[in-house]
Parts: structure tokens; sequence; C-alpha cells
């Protein structure tokens, strides 16, 4: 018989360091003012010591501790980040050990910003295939480990988070994940890239002296592809699936920058109070944003069992995508 992927679990992990927008005046040309009205961010957080997989295993013990299970019951890991511990070992192999999921294999996927939604979809697979029970999909990274601090276009954009959620089986076709739609088009590769470090070009003294190891972006074209790709994306879930506006609980869009999500909501007819936003506390965690809202909205008892929920997201490659969801996971502050 048919089953049904639904959420079962959700967890976050910020670290504790804040860098600000007042902390940035003091070490590039720019301005509190000029970040908020032009991204929508005040602060981020910054993960000092340690790696994203760091970040994600504690997500993932957080994980573990709600839905209150052992780290030996998870049958598969699926890390996505742009900003693995290292080339290789798979940061979901040092996630598995750092948690002690003793049964479980992983891997990790590659989309940047839509790296959450593509790992969903295919975590998804495995649990409806039949063929195991407890996927784990992490969106975890350490922006700050190959950001320029001397570049203002992008220093004051990301940010370093995980989150993680727990996928299970369910027979109630009416809940858990109900559609997705996903795309990626590398034409746009050179609009958001990390040059420097992989085949194209190994690391060298060279590519070190030209910064070829931080990402580059190039703002302005990556604004108007991601409110075009974003809003087309969300769209089209909704209409393919009969829904209006107001049949939407929650957009969950990627947080790049606040008028990228405004955008969306409107091409949604969605009032703004329907969109979860938390950009101005965290920026752009890239593959974290979309969990570190859901987890937080759920915490707060916002994100409610039965709400319809679309997931949103437009990232580097070019990759994008969305997903409709039924929540079905109780609110904790009900209990
Ligand atoms: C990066 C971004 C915030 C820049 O905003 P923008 O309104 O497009 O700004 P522009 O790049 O046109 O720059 C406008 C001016 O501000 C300047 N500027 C750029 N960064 C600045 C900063 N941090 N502080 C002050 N001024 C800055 C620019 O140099 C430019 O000056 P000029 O007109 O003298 O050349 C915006 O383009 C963006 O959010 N892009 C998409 C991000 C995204 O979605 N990422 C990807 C998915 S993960």
């Amino acid at each position: 018989m048919a089953k049904r992927a639904e959420i079962t679990g959700i967890a976050h992990y910020v670290p504790d360091q804040v860098l600000s927008n007042f902390d940035l005046e003091k070490m590039v040309d720019t301005s509190d003012e000029w970040i908020r009205t032009r991204t929508g961010i005040s602060e981020r957080r910054i993960l000092k010591e340690g790696a994203t997989s760091d970040m994600a295993a504690k997500a993932v013990q957080a994980l573990l501790a709600n839905r209150g299970i052992g780290a030996e019951e998870i049958d598969v890991i699926i890390v996505a980040t742009v900003t693995p511990d290292m080339f290789f070992p798979a940061t979901a192999c040092l996630v598995q050990d750092k948690v002690g999921a003793k049964h479980a294999w992983g891997f990790d996927l590659s989309a940047a910003c839509s790296g959450l939604l593509f790992a969903l979809v295919t975590g998804a697979q495995f649990i409806e295939s039949g063929a195991y029970r407890k996927v784990v999909v992490v969106g975890a990274d350490k922006m700050s480990s190959i950001v320029d601090y001397k570049d203002r276009n992008t220093c004051i954009l990301f940010g370093d988070a995980a989150g993680a959620i727990l996928l299970e089986p369910t027979d109630d076709m009416s809940v858990g994940m109900i559609d997705r739609v996903l795309h990626c088009d590398g034409s746009g590769r050179d609009a958001l890239y990390m040059a420097g470090g992989g085949s194209l070009n190994p690391p060298t003294a060279e590519t070190v002296a030209q910064g070829m190891h931080y990402l580059f972006q190039d703002g302005k074209a990556v604004f108007k592809v991601a409110v075009v790709g974003m809003a087309d994306v969300s769209r089209e879930i909704m209409d393919r699936n009969g829904l209006k506006g107001s049949d939407v609980d929650w957009l969950v869009p990627h947080q790049a920058n606040l008028r990228i999500i405004s955008a969306c909501a409107e091409r949604m007819d969605l009032d703004m109070s329907k969109v979860m936003v938390n950009i101005d506390r965290y920026g752009n965690t890239t593959a974290a944003t979309i969990p570190l809202c859901l987890s937080e909205w759920w915490q707060q008892g916002k994100l409610k069992k039965g709400q319809t929920v679309v997931l949103s997201a437009f990232g580097a490659g070019f990759t994008w995508g969305s997903i409709l969801l039924k929540w079905s996971l109780a609110n904790p502050v009900a209990h």
C-alpha cells in the first residue's frame, strides 16, 4: 500500500554569537539602515568554534529529544549543505558518528539555498517506497567559513545555523508531503558560486590570493531571477492543487531578502501575517533557513496540526522549488 512521508519531528540549532549590522559597520563601508532597508536583516549568528557537522549534530540531537527516540533508530541521514566540513568524508557520516546513529547510512546533497527542499523530496522517496522508516533531513551551513568579511556586497547577507527534520511513513494520505515542484538551471552558474577549491580550480596560493575560496554573488542578477522563480513555483504548486491564497496557512520562504519574500507572498495573494520571516535575526543561512523557521514557529505554537504549508526556495545553480505539506505534528505548546 502506498505510504505518505510526514514530518514527525523538527528542531534547530543556532550559535550564540551575534554579528549585528552595527558590528558590520565597523568592518566594511555599510550602515544598519542600508542593510535593513535593502535586505530586512538586523543580525545573524556566527559559529566561532567547530564546523557544519557540529551544528547539524546539535540540531539532530534536539530532534531526537523532541520525538523521544534514540539515535540508533535512524535509518538514513541526508545533509543539505554547501559548507561541508571537508570535501570528504560526507558531513552526513560525521553527523552519524557524532549523534551515535549506528544503524544509519547517509550522504550530502548540494543544492545551495534549495538544498533543504531537494533533500526533503529525496528523503520522502525512501519513505514512500517503503524502503526506510526514519529518515533525518538536515539543512546546515556555516556560511561564515566562505564569506569574505571585506566584501560588503555579500558579508552582510549570510549567517550560520542548522535545522533537522524527521520523516516517517503514514497511511493517512491526507497529511504529509502532498506535492513538490523542483527545478535546476546550470546556466545560472555565473551569478552565484564559489570558484576555488574544486577540481576546476584546485587550491593554490594564487587562488587564495584572488579570493576564489569565497562565495561570489552578482546580487542584482540573482535578485531578479529569485523573485520570478520563487513566485512562479509557489503559484504553480497552489494552482495545480486548486489552492487560493486563503487556503494556505503558512508560506515558509527561503530567507534571502525580505523584498524577495514579500514579492512571493504578493504573487500568492497571501498577507504577510501568513509568511514565516526570521531573516531579521539570522540572515541567509542557506540550507538551514526553512527548517529554522518551521522549528521556531512550531515551538512557539504558531504552526499547528492540520495547517496547509507551502515551502519555497531559490538558490545557486540555479536551483528552485516548492513543496506543499499538510502539517500533522501536534503543537508542543498545546500539551
Ligand atoms: C545583495 C542585495 C541585497 C543588493 O541589493 P540591491 O538593492 O540589488 O543593491 P545593488 O547591488 O544594486 O547596490 C546598490 C548600491 O549599494 C551599494 N552597496 C552594496 N552593498 C552595500 C552595503 N552592504 N552597504 C552599503 N552599500 C552597499 C552598491 O555598491 C551599489 O552602489 P552604486 O549604486 O554606487 O554602485 C540584493 O541584490 C539581493 O538580495 N540579491 C539576491 C540575494 C539572493 O537572493 N541570494 C540568493 C539566493 S541564496
